[in-house]
This record gives structure tokens, C-alpha cells and sequence, in this order.
């Protein structure tokens, strides 16, 4: 019974598309995307650059997808983009009426491109044919302002929700012993050293995986070098994962890391100014209203740059200190063991060495350093507390911790 009306409650949404033309919906949605097309939010948010021979041509991702109802999407951290809901749909899922145990729902979803970062192909049938990532599947998240997981886009904010390693690991085309491994990276992390993408194969490049904290990408204005590592400017970083990482259709090669691929038509590169442009537009988030003690915070910055010592790496404006080498092309780094942190990553990078983070909208991507080993400010705090011996007070790692929460 109940299956019956869930399966008719499907079946009504999908004839309310039809009868309210929804079919136009979706022509004035390409419309836009095709007249966008260089600009570098719709190639952030939409563009998969061919990368559907990797999920769908060689993961064959399209064949679990299409059986995962919404209700274990939104668990594993996938997000819905209210906005590229129809009517009909957002008041449906407002009565209750939108079945979430259904996967013919999921399908729907994607074939409206309201799942953030997936892009999904759905045939007349109502099969799901292909599908592809878009940069905005990990470094995007949404406001959950109509319901948790479901809200308005927030660009270049980490989605620290989405298990990679999961969602990856439903791939029927991968050995059990890699999706074991992939089941242990956990919600935002996501190692993009561990394998890469060549257009055919997938080519091994460290074992075993250590995957790291998928960080917020907004505030990078003047920062000069991205990657926990620095291992190049914003473009280098974005054709390495373009390419590599997310499988798309492109030319990326670093001697450093020994690694050269090259495909023609390069999908990629052609992107990467529009696509630079758009990254650097992006501004951190302000924390919320009332989320930290301001007169705390004032205390605490006095000790950020005195007592603790914290300014001689975090240097304004951008809390960084990658940029104050001879070189504005070399970036100034620091040895894992200078800051106390894991150095097996680094070791794995061209540079083999941290780059100090700038520190930007700390309140809203928790955990802390590369591998996520700090869970909240306060750790952080205590970590260089004890590294640098530096006898901080109780009340002077709180205040501490207020002027972090404000940045
Ligand atoms: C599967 C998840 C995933 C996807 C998809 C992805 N990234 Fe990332 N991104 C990461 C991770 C993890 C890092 C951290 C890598 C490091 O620092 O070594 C990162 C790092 C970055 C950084 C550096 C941030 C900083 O603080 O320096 C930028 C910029 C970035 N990504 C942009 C992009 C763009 C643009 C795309 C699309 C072309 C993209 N990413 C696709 C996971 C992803
Ligand atoms: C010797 C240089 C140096 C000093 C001094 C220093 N930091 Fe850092 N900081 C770094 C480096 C390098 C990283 C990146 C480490 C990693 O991810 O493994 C980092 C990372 C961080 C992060 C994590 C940011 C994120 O988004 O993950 C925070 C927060 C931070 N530092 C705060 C502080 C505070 C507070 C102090 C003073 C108590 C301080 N730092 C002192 C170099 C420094």
C-alpha cells in the first residue's frame, strides 16, 4: 500500500512537470547555462570538461546512482539547489508529498540539474544515462534554507558533509580492497594524491590513501599560492584536479610529480582564466551575528600577535606567509616538523613542505589543518601551545579562540 502510493506520488510529481511545462523549464535552464558559457561561475558550477569518462565510461557511477533514493544522497553530504527546483516540486516537497525513499526521485533531480556538483544525463525513458562531476561538488554547499541538505548555492564554501569515499566506493567497476579503503576517508576529506586519471586508466600514484580536508576556496585573493602545499597558483591546482582528479578532458603535466597526460580536444585549459576569475570573486563569508565575543576578540588578537606569536607566519592581510620569500615565485613554505603536523602528505606534494593557510572563515569549515587532526579552534590553540611552549593561560587561549571565530 504504502509502496503504491509512494510509487503514484512519483508518478503524479512527474505528470505536474509535464502538464505545468515543465519541458520549457528546462530549455530556458540550458538556454542560460549555454549563454553562460564562459563564464567561469557556470563553468564552476555546471562543467564537467568530458569528465563522464571517468564516472560514467569507466566507474560506470550512472548504474548505483540511478538505485540510491534522495533520502541516502543527502546522507552521504549530496546537496539540492532550491533554486533549480520548479514550483511544482518545491510545493510537493513542502506538503510532505516527494517521496525521499523513492530513487526515481534522485533521477528526477538530476535530470532537473539541481544536484550541486553532479551532472546527470536522463534519457526519454527516464533512465539515467551518464553521469559527471563539476568543481561544485566538494567546494560548494548549500544554506539548507528550505530543509537540511536542500537550500541556496554558497560557492566555494567546503562541503564538509560529502563522503567522497563512500559515494565513490558504489562504483561496480572497482576491486573490493580499494572501496574498503575508500569507506575509511570519511565525510570531507578527499585525497587527490592517491590516484590520477589519464583518460583511460586510472594510474596509482601513493599507497595507502591519506585523505585530507576539502578546504573552503573563498578569500583567495592575493594569496598567491594554492594547496596545503603550495604547489602552484589557483590554475595549476584547478587543471591538476580538472584533469586528474575529476576526469576531465585535458592536458596537465608536472615533472615534479611525474605525471603527463595529455588529451585532445583539451577541454580544460581553455577554461582555466574564466574560471580563475570566478574563484578570486569569491569572498569569505562573514561569521554569524552574535557567533563570538567581540571584546574577547579584541583581547584575543593582541595575544594572536604578541604572546602567542601566531602573526610571524599568519602576516596580514592574508594571514599567510607564502609570499614573503625572495622570490614572488618561489613560495615561502615551512617543514611539517617547524609547524608540528603530519609530514606524510607533504612528502607526497611538488613541494614537500606547508604552506602557512590563511586564515579566512574559520567559523564555518571545522576541522582545522590539512588532515583535519584538530577538531576546533581550541585544539588548534593547544596544539602550538605545546609545540612553542607557549604557556598560555586558559583565558588567553579563549580569548584566542574568539579572534580565530572572527575571522
Ligand atoms: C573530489 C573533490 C574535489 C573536487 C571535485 C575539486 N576539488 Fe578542489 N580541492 C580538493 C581538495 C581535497 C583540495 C586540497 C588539496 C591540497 O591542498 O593538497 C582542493 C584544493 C583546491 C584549491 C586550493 C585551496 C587553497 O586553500 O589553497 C582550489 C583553489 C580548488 N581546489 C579549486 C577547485 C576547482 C576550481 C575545481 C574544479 C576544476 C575543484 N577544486 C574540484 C577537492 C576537490
Ligand atoms: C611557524 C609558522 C606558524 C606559526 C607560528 C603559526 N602557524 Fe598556524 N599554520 C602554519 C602552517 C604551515 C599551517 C598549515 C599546517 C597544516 O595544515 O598541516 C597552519 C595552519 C593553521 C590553522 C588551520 C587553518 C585551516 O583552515 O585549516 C590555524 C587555525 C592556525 N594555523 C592558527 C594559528 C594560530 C592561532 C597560531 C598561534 C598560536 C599559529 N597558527 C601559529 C604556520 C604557522
Amino acid at each position: 500500500m504504502r509502496l503504491i502510493g509512494a510509487a503514484s506520488t512519483v508518478f503524479a510529481l512527474v505528470l505536474t512537470f509535464v502538464v505545468s511545462g515543465f519541458g520549457q523549464a528546462t530549455t530556458a535552464h540550458q538556454a542560460e547555462d549555454t549563454q553562460k558559457d564562459r563564464d567561469g561561475r557556470a563553468i564552476f558550477r555546471f562543467d564537467t570538461f568530458g569528465d563522464e569518462q571517468l564516472w560514467t565510461d569507466v566507474l560506470r557511477m550512472h548504474e548505483p546512482i540511478a538505485t540510491v533514493d534522495p533520502a541516502t544522497a543527502l546522507a552521504v553530504g549530496l546537496k539540492v539547489d532550491v533554486d533549480a527546483l520548479p514550483p511544482a516540486i518545491i510545493a510537493a516537497l513542502r506538503a510532505g508529498q516527494v517521496d525521499l525513499t523513492s530513487p526515481a526521485v534522485t533521477t528526477e533531480l538530476l535530470r532537473l540539474n539541481a544536484v550541486v556538483g553532479v551532472k546527470g544525463a536522463v534519457n526519454e525513458t527516464g533512465r539515467l544515462t551518464s553521469v559527471g562531476v563539476t568543481c561544485a561538488l566538494c567546494h560548494s554547499t548549500v544554506d539548507n534554507s528550505f530543509a537540511k541538505g536542500i537550500g541556496k548555492r554558497l560557492d566555494g564554501w567546503a562541503n564538509l558533509d560529502l563522503n567522497v569515499g563512500a559515494i565513490v566506493a558504489l562504483s561496480p567497476a572497482l576491486p573490493d580492497t580499494l572501496k574498503a579503503e575508500l569507506r575509511t576517508w570519511g565525510p570531507g576529506k578527499y585525497d587527490p594524491r592517491h590516484h590520477a586519471f589519464d583518460g583511460t586508466n586510472l594510474i596509482p600514484l601513493n599507497t595507502p590513501s591519506l585523505p585530507i580536508v576539502i578546504p573552503s576556496i573563498y578569500g583567495l585573493k592575493g594569496v598567491g599560492f594554492e594547496t596545503y602545499s603550495a604547489d602552484g597558483p589557483i590554475s595549476y591546482w584547478n587543471s591538476y584536479v580538472g584533469v586528474g582528479q575529476m576526469g576531465g578532458h585535458g592536458t596537465f603535466s608536472d615533472p615534479r610529480l611525474g605525471l603527463s597526460i595529455t588529451q585532445t580536444p583539451d577541454l580544460v585549459t581553455p577554461k582555466l582564466a574564466a574560471l580563475l576569475d570566478y574563484q578570486l570573486s569569491l569572498r569569505v563569508p562573514d561569521p554569524p551575528e552574535g557567533s563570538y565575543d567581540k571584546e574577547a576578540a579584541a583581547r584575543g588578537k593582541h595575544v594572536f600577535r604578541s604572546e602567542a606569536g601566531c602573526a610571524t607566519c599568519h602576516q596580514s592581510p592574508n594571514f599567510t606567509d607564502v609570499l614573503s620569500g625572495p622570490s614572488r615565485t618561489v613560495p615561502f613554505l615551512h617543514d611539517p616538523a617547524d609547524v608540528g603536523t603530519d609530514p606524510a602528505y607533504a612528502a607526497r606534494t611538488a613541494t614537500g613542505k606547508y604552506r602557512t593557510t590563511p586564515l579566512r572563515g574559520l567559523w564555518q569549515h571545522a576541522p582545522y589543518f590539512h588532515d583535519g587532526s584538530a577538531p576546533d579552534l581550541l585544539a588548534v590553540v593547544n596544539h602550538y601551545n605545546q609545540l612553542f611552549a607557549l604557556k598560555l593561560t586558559a583565558a588567553q587561549k579563549a580569548d584566542l579562540v574568539e579572534y580565530l571565530k572572527s575571522l
